[in-house]
């Protein structure tokens, strides 16, 4: 994998041709399939779970799959999703009783895990389990939709989140999630983010879902980040 890793999220494609689209932002050089699971309890928003997850391994995808939870509680889902081919598995403090025994049940079921920052949840977490997480994902909007305007103070905590993983030693990714577009994405990067979800950036700029529109705004994303 490369140094920065893009990650679209599939809530803003098209779920009727799911497979097919996530080949197209795979073909267009994307990284790595964001998976967005909200239960309207966590989130005021449903979409979708673990069999959608096996639907796309059996359709041949073979991208890391990036499962992040908005669900509470947390523990019951983790080893279904485990089962159904995710790569990593990332959830909020918030929604977990337990949360460095979360993070140990995903390790135990074969995935990377990982802990999810809302924009006014202290990063202080992190103290007491960095030799737990593979993945800090920290969130440039409140959780629960696609399409919502990037948080700046979320450049200050980056900034922050990337002096302790490195102070830390850990092989940990800095990974940004909500507003993330062409036009930011390098101010993010430089800030110490180096794995972007984009969700309406990728899919919503595409005309008709057509291939090659995702292949022209991925390639826009690269140059943006070959300035950083
Ligand atoms: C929001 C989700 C995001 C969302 C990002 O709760 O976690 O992954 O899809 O969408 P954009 O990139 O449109 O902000
Ligand atoms: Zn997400």
């Amino acid at each position: 994998m490369s140094d920065f890793l893009i990650a679209p999220s599939i809530l803003s494609a098209d779920f009727a041709r799911l497979g097919e689209e996530v080949d197209n932002v795979i073909a267009s050089g994307c990284d790595v399939v964001h998976f967005d699971v909200m239960d309207n309890h966590y989130v005021p928003n449903l979409t979708i779970g673990p069999l959608v997850c096996d639907a796309l391994r059996s359709h041949g995808v073979t991208a890391p799959i990036d499962v992040h939870l908005m669900v509470k509680p947390v523990d019951r889902i983790i080893p279904d999703f485990a089962k159904a081919g995710a790569s990593f598995i990332t959830f909020h403090p918030e929604a977990s009783e337990h949360i460095d025994r979360s993070l140990s049940l995903i390790r135990e079921s074969g995935c990377k895990s990982g802990l999810v920052f809302n924009p006014a949840t202290p990063l202080d977490y992190l103290n007491y389990v960095m030799d737990k997480v593979d993945v800090v994902l920290l969130m440039s909007v409140n959780p629960g939709f696609g399409g919502q305007s990037f948080i700046p103070a979320t450049l200050d905590k980056l900034r922050q989140a990337r002096k302790m993983i490195d102070d830390s030693g850990y092989d940990i990714r800095l990974e940004v999630d909500g507003g993330v577009k062409v036009d930011n994405i390098a101010e993010i990067a430089s800030a110490g983010a180096d794995m972007f979800v984009a969700g309406s950036g990728i899919f919503g700029g595409a005309n008709d879902s057509d291939a090659n529109t995702y292949d022209t705004i991925v390639a826009q994303f690269r140059d943006e980040l070959a300035k950083v």
